[in-house]
């Protein structure tokens, strides 16, 4: 049987903090990252063009011979992934699979929280889509969910000013607003794939009561989960160890800044993204 690496997508950096989680636990297998830099940010782009771009880069990784997708990408997956998982999966490869990143962390929240009350911090997509409402209500109904678009912080992250000090005043902002908005609130979701790494900012300027919660630990854990009750994936995945990157953008840029987000030097490949 041919075998093929797990694509795992974002729209930018942002996907390799559940890339990092995932290699951790499933060092064995063969990995393709793809990073569409070049037109992120996403989590300010409608629904259609969030659609077309993820439905583009599903398409090329699955042309790479992936036969697992992951979208390490809330505002995809609040977009986009049931669209392609109902129709373009099912009308042109049953055999592959797509999944995201809101389900595995909507499943373990409520498992969290004493309070029964959550904040999400996400883009003003994923915030928009109401997904993370949508989907932590069916595992916990009693829960309050409360949800704060950060339009500034993908930027931030993208930049490369994560770390700077002019990162500060957004990051306190909008969690003094969040926490505002609910004063009971004692878990916040960081929804979006970009924000661990402002979370030592997050951190440091939230109460030391709050759990932050960053997906890319839950997420790994349930793609090990997944693969183990569906063997015949399991099976179909390439096991070599290996990780190759991708970006829209400039291959030098994003070479240098992926390494220093994964502190050792990776070489990253140029891709083109089409209809
Ligand atoms: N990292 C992505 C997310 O989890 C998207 C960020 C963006 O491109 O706006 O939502």
């Amino acid at each position: 049987m041919e075998t093929g690496p797990i694509g795992v997508f974002d729209s930018g950096y942002g996907g390799l903090t559940i890339l990092r989680s995932i290699r951790e636990i499933m060092p064995g297998y063969d990995y393709v990252y793809l990073g569409d830099n070049a037109r992120a940010p996403y989590g300010t782009k409608d629904f259609d063009t969030v659609f077309e771009y993820t439905l583009q880069a599903v398409r090329k990784l699955f042309g790479m011979g992936c036969p697992l997708v992951i979208l390490a990408c809330n505002t995809a997956s609040a977009k986009a992934l049931r669209n392609i998982q109902q129709h373009y999966i099912a009308d042109c490869c049953p055999e592959r699979r797509v999944l995201g990143v809101i389900r595995p962390t909507a499943e373990i929240v409520g498992t969290i929280t004493k309070t029964g009350h959550i904040g999400i911090l996400a883009t003003p997509g994923t915030i928009k889509s109401e997904s993370y409402v949508l989907e932590i209500r069916k595992f916990f109904p009693d829960c309050h969910v409360t949800g704060l678009a950060c339009p500034s912080w993908v930027p931030l992250v993208e930049s490369g000013m994560y770390d700077s000090t002019e990162a500060d005043g957004e990051v306190r902002r909008q969690i003094d607003t969040l926490l505002m908005m609910d004063k009971d609130i004692d878990t916040v979701i960081l929804g979006c794939t970009h924000y661990p790494l402002l979370e030592k900012k997050i951190r440091q300027f939230c109460p030391p009561y709050v759990n932050i919660i960053a997906q890319g630990k839950y997420v790994a854990e349930s793609l090990r989960n997944y693969l183990e009750r569906h063997t015949g994936m399991a099976g179909r995945i390439s096991k070599g160890a290996t990780c190759r990157y991708f970006t829209t953008d400039s291959v030098d840029m994003v070479s240098k800044k992926m390494s220093v987000f994964l502190n050792k030097n990776i070489v990253v490949n140029s891709i083109k993204l089409e209809k």
